[in-house]
């Protein structure tokens, strides 16, 4: 058995393999404080609901936070900013912890291998990965398993190419981030991200129109295309502006990251996006439309779209524990092979 765990500012997702399906079980990675008194026992007692009393405040996390935070008026928060652990958050690390113990349940064995997915440095801001990384796979060894991080826009790479000998350019749009990857037979030859993704559009389109955050992003989420047929002074339309002038920055930067050495000569790679920021409809044809009239130093085959943006970080992380784990049992059955008690007797 091994996993896969894919650590995102709005979702946290694990991925495991039972028989010929994979497994996926999702959190919202986001929380919501309120007052003990204030809250009906028996809304607690329901035995599904993720929470942590502590004196007299209570904390419901993961889906059901959305839900408790309508119902009490309360804000809800996010653990992560910007695809890394906030800051400003004081209560990040046991909230995620609570969360992720949900997702990721227990190890299958001690030690299980579990990749779990973690943003490169962004290249357009401070922000260093580092000691979010490091916060994540020490609770995932806390309980029990054996977790390795894998960036990104890698494990989109492992989900998505797998029929190209993992070679391609590999996009992951979250919500606080984007993050990119040019592999070649597997190994990573250019990693990075921005700290944009679809927060930032919302963050954007919402000042632009004076509507509430929570109102752009359950308009864009809900049917929004980017047809640029839209209203034009309307959500939708700041939303089209917002989403054009993110998916331009990103290819700025692509072409600015690439160089020369990093290509092999003569090389034509699929590029595929993901995340759940690339599902509305259109999204794949604007980025190839942006990318084909810019400069990029290597020749693209074609775009396309994962053909499920939210599950692939994970899948990926779950193909790469996988494989992993398959060749320690080849080690250690070419170990065993050593010891002449442990041959098995020839039938034939
Ligand atoms: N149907 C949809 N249409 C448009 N945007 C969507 C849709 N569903 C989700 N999103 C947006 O996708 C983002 C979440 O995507 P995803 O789960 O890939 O991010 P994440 O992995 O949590 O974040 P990150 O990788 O940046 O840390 C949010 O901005 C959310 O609003
Ligand atoms: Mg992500």
């Amino acid at each position: 058995m091994a996993k896969g765990l894919d650590v995102g500012t709005m979702n946290l997702l694990s991925a495991k393999q039972d028989g010929e399906d994979t497994l996926f079980v999702q959190q919202r990675n986001s929380f919501v404080e309120i007052d003990y008194s204030d809250m009906a026992e028996q809304m607690l007692s329901r035995s599904d609901v993720l929470h942590i009393r502590k004196d007299d405040r209570v904390y419901v996390v993961g889906d059901d936070a959305l839900t408790f935070a309508n119902v009490f008026n309360r804000e809800t928060r996010r653990p992560m900013h910007h695809g890394i652990l906030s800051s400003s958050e004081r209560s990040a690390i046991p909230m995620i912890k609570l969360i992720t113990e949900q997702v990721v349940g227990e190890p299958a064995k001690p030690g299980e291998k579990l990749y779990f997915s973690s943003p490169a440095d962004p290249i357009d801001s401070e922000l260093s990965t580092l000691y979010h990384e490091k916060t994540v796979q020490s609770f995932l060894g806390d309980l029990g398993y054996s977790p390795e991080p894998i960036n990104e826009a890698m494990a989109v790479i492992y989900s998505e190419l797998a029929d190209n000998d993992f070679t391609g350019l590999g996009i992951s749009f979250g919500a606080g981030m984007t993050n990119v990857c040019l592999a070649y037979y597997a190994v990573p030859v250019m990693t990075f991200s921005v700290a944009r993704g679809g927060d930032w559009i919302d963050e954007q389109a919402a000042q632009a129109t004076g509507t509430p955050v929570d109102k752009v992003t359950s308009i864009k989420e809900e049917g929004f295309e980017l047809d640029f047929r839209t209203d034009i002074g309307g959500v939708e339309g700041a939303l089209a502006i917002y989403y054009e002038n993110l998916l331009d920055y990103v290819i700025e930067h692509i072409s600015r990251e690439v160089n020369d050495e990093d290509v092999e000569e003569g090389l034509e790679v699929p590029v595929v996006v993901t995340g759940g920021t690339s599902s509305p409809r259109g999204f794949d044809v604007l980025f190839e439309d942006h990318l084909e009239k810019a400069s990029i130093p290597f020749s693209i085959s074609h775009v396309e779209r994962a053909r499920e943006p939210l599950y692939s970080v994970a899948s990926g992380a779950l193909v790469a524990a996988r494989s992993d784990e398959e060749q320690m049992g080849e080690y250690e059955s070419v170990g065993e092979e050593e010891e002449p008690e442990a041959e098995a007797p020839s039938n034939d």
